[in-house]
């Protein structure tokens, strides 16, 4: 736009009797014909961990990517904007986020918003950002700690808080007639928080918890307490990994079977407990008769209607696109390959926000390129925005609740025989769908 208008100038220099309000017109046209190189980019300042405790970049940030190029061509979205990503690798590392911080806030262009991901990165991009204005919409934090408004004033994230179902879980012990559960945690700040809230319902709820057991790697000690008090429904709190090592001291410990309830909390990909683990010596068979029977709750993260969402692609659609951008790699050896579908969902309820944010701008004699860092009307503007997003995604329903944080499905998960899951999905605290 800028070249063109000063070639337009040269030239009406050189027949110097043109008079501006030609030129200008002709600019003016030339925009139209050129829509391309008419519009404004608006920069947006990401850090994708691509190594590191979650290494989620791998797979977020081709889904931030796929959105950002469909966004970016649709005529009725931000039509005279570009949106462009500038992303760093925090490597999942408070310590290196904040080098990166600094070379996205101190080196041009000015950024519009900041995309972090990793709960311990966006904890101190978060309490960083209202310094400048910035708003923070995360792809990638579970952690309940930043479901807080006086902390984090600007934080939104389309990866639900690790607390968000305990409501759910507790009607569901309720239903169940559970007046007595037990837990064993892994001793991780996302469970220790998750397990603090749960406890705190639970009570309210008048259901007592007659023991409590915690690990930080090793739970054979903790799995024995467990069968030495006579548990006999048991609340588990641990990743993956951990799941299996427990599950085998289950199995050693005989503490499964009819006589035993186990309800686990965490993020588990299907079939967790055939994974060939060196840590575990417990064989396929045996892992397979200890969990029998367990409850997962799980946060949904992919849509499991096929609805066109507002970028008109199916979730299903979505993830043959992403393995055909990931070039063939292994989705679970692909960090992220889980939540990449609330990456491509930030960046639309990103552009769609911005987009609705053009209007009332307008009616202020402001645009979206004058943001700049001591710009707090624009902020509020993109704030409101945010804020009342409300969309189909590949991830589901995107809506925040009034922290910022995502509302999202819960999915509650029976094993009962091989490739035979009874499971249904409760959308707290609304309705409840039955699949299968
Ligand atoms: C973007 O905003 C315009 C109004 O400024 C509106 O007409 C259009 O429907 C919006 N696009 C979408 C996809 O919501
Ligand atoms: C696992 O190894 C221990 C010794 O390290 C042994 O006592 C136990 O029987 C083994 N368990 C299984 C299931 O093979
Ligand atoms: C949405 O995608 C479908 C299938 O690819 C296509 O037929 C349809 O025209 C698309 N709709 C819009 C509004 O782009
Ligand atoms: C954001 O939405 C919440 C409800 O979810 C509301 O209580 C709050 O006032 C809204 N904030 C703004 C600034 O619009
Ligand atoms: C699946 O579960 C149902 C009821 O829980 C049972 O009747 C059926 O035999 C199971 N199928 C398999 C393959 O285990």
């Amino acid at each position: 736009m800028a070249k063109l208008s000063w070639q337009h100038h040269s030239r009406g220099r050189r027949l110097v009797s043109t008079s501006y309000f030609i030129l200008a017109t002709l600019t003016l046209l030339f925009s139209w014909s050129c829509p391309v190189l008419g519009k404004k980019k608006l920069y947006i300042g990401a850090l994708f961990p691509m190594s590191g405790g979650w290494p989620g970049g791998q797979a977020c940030l081709p889904a931030a990517q796929m959105a950002l190029d469909l966004v970016n061509k649709r005529t009725d979205i931000l039509p005279d904007y570009e949106l462009e990503l500038i992303h760093y690798d925090s490597m999942c590392d408070p310590g290196e986020a904040t080098k990166l911080l600094y070379d996205l806030l101190y080196t041009e262009p000015i950024k519009i918003v900041l995309m972090p991901g990793c709960s311990s990165v966006s904890t101190l991009v978060a309490e960083a950002a209202r310094m400048w204005n910035l708003i923070v919409l995360s792809y990638g934090s579970s952690s309940p700690a930043l479901s807080n408004r006086q902390r984090f004033p600007t934080f939104f994230r389309t990866h639900p808080s690790a607390t968000l179902h305990n409501p759910t879980r507790v009607q569901l012990f309720q239903k169940w007639k559970w007046t007595k559960i037990a837990t064993i945690q892994q001793t991780t700040e996302v469970f220790t928080s998750t397990l603090d809230d749960l406890e705190q319902r639970v009570k309210e709820a008048g259901i007592e918890i007659s023991v409590r057991q915690s690990f930080l790697t090793d739970p054979a000690v903790a799995v024995k307490n467990l069968k030495r008090q006579d548990a006999r429904i048991i609340v588990g709190l641990f990743y993956e990994t951990e799941a299996r090592n427990v599950f085998c001291e289950v199995y050693k410990e005989k503490l499964y079977g009819k006589k035993y309830v186990w309800f686990l909390i965490g993020w588990y990909a299907d079939n967790w407990f055939k994974i060939k683990d060196p840590s575990i010596n417990c064989t396929v068979e045996q892992m397979t008769e200890a969990v029998e029977g367990h409850v997962t709750t799980e946060i949904v993260m992919l849509n499991p209607e096929t609805v066109r969402g507002a970028s008109n692609l199916t979730s299903q659609e979505f993830l043959a696109q992403l393995m055909s951008k990931l070039g063939g790699k292994n989705p679970e050896e692909t960090g992220g390959f889980q939540e990449a579908p609330l990456a491509y969902d930030a960046v639309w309820a990103l552009a769609l926000a911005l987009n609705k944010t053009v209007g009332p701008l307008k009616a202020k004699g402001r645009r979206l390129e004058d943001f700049n860092y001591n710009n707090k009307d624009i902020t509020a503007e993109i704030y409101r925005a945010l804020n009342t997003s409300s969309f189909e995604g590949v991830s589901g329903h995107v809506v925040f609740d009034a922290q910022g944080s995502r509302m999202a499905w819960t999915l509650i998960e029976q094993l009962q025989g091989e490739q035979n899951k009874s499971h249904f999905m409760i959308y707290f605290p609304l309705k409840t769908v039955r699949y299968r």
